[in-house]
């Protein structure tokens, strides 16, 4: 499968699925990184790998519509079935939606429905909970919603900050998000055999 990873951050994550392709524990191939940020740090780690790192700054851009099209294009240009949203921190339209329908995936670090949203991690310290996470799912218009691929529990200890915390959860995101990719990708082709 072709995958089109979007990154706005350190692209940890990215690493963790290009390591598991490495390692032929997921079947794929990554087209090309796109980064929204100058500074992301995911471009080097692209580079450093030989995938084609992309910049499209949405400063650059009038309007979030014409940002996701312009983002399509790209992904398109570079014949990616399956889009990778790795600590992408932009709202998404129905620009980008409609393009891959039910071939987006994003990685969040709680255990979704509970804490959406950017500060996932400080949300789950000041809630009090115990156990938190990260989830893996589908991507729909509505954020950090749509059907869950995969999910991993985290404990949360009592003298944890929003960095160790959110620490401990990204050696699980890093774990699950290849497994997740593979797991939908299969279960598509299932799909799509039995029509
Ligand atoms: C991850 O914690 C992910 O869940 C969230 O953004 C973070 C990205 O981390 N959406 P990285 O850039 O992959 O290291």
């Amino acid at each position: 499968i072709k995958l089109g990873i979007l990154a706005s951050g350190n692209g940890s994550n990215f690493e963790a699925v290009a390591q598991a392709i490495d390692t032929e524990n997921l079947n794929a191939q990554i087209q090309v990184l796109i980064y929204n940020n100058p500074d992301a740090k995911a471009a080097i780690k692209a580079k450093n790998r030989g995938v084609e790192a992309i910049l499209l700054n949405h400063r650059d851009y009038k309007n979030r519509e014409k940002f996701d099209g312009v983002l399509v294009q790209t992904l398109q240009n570079y014949d990616v079935e399956w889009v990778i949203l790795a600590g992408w921190m932009r709202l998404l339209t129905p620009v980008l939606i409609d393009a891959f329908p039910e071939q987006i995936i994003n990685i969040h670090p709680s255990l979704l429905p509970s804490f959406k949203g950017i500060h996932a991690v400080e949300q789950a310290l000041a809630a009090g909970v115990k156990i938190t996470g990260c989830t893996v799912h589908l991507v729909c218009l509505e954020v950090d919603s749509g059907p869950i691929i995969m999910q991993a529990a985290v404990p949360i200890l009592v003298d944890d900050t929003a960095d160790t915390l959110h620490a401990r959860i990204q050696i699980e995101e890093h774990r699950i998000l290849p497994q997740a990719i593979a797991l939908a990708a299969q279960r598509r082709s299932l799909l799509l055999n039995h029509v």
